[in-house]
């Protein structure tokens, strides 16, 4: 599977976060300035989506709207409980205005 365009760079607001839908995975796209992080938008806990909730910056962590998890969204790793698995990240490239994703690492 290889890398796929999936939004342009200005549709995702700079320290903010854009779903969408690539490989079949529906994924957030975290953007901080020109870099872009793309991690699994359903949290492992319950079926929620984590775009939905807020994006700390400064930790580079997204929390959980439903019950407060925190994930790493460079590396999908969990930050704070009641989640304990980790959700998949994605490769990213950005190329001019374009983001691409690529398949979903293997933990
Ligand atoms: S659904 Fe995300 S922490 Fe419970």
């Amino acid at each position: 599977m290889s890398f796929a365009t999936v939004a342009t760079l200005d549709e995702i607001p700079d320290g903010g976060v854009k779903q969408v839908s690539v490989h079949g995975d529906v994924v957030g796209l975290y953007r901080v300035g020109r870099d872009v992080y793309a991690i699994n938008d359903y949290c492992s806990h319950e079926e929620t989506f984590l775009s939905e909730g807020e994006f700390e910056v400064e930790e580079m962590e997204v929390e959980c709207p439903l019950h407060g998890s925190r994930f790493n969204v460079i590396d999908g790793s969990v930050r704070i409980l009641p989640a304990t698995k980790p959700v998949a990240s994605y490769p990213v490239k950005v190329e001019g205005d374009m983001v691409l994703v690529g398949p979903r690492a293997e933990k």
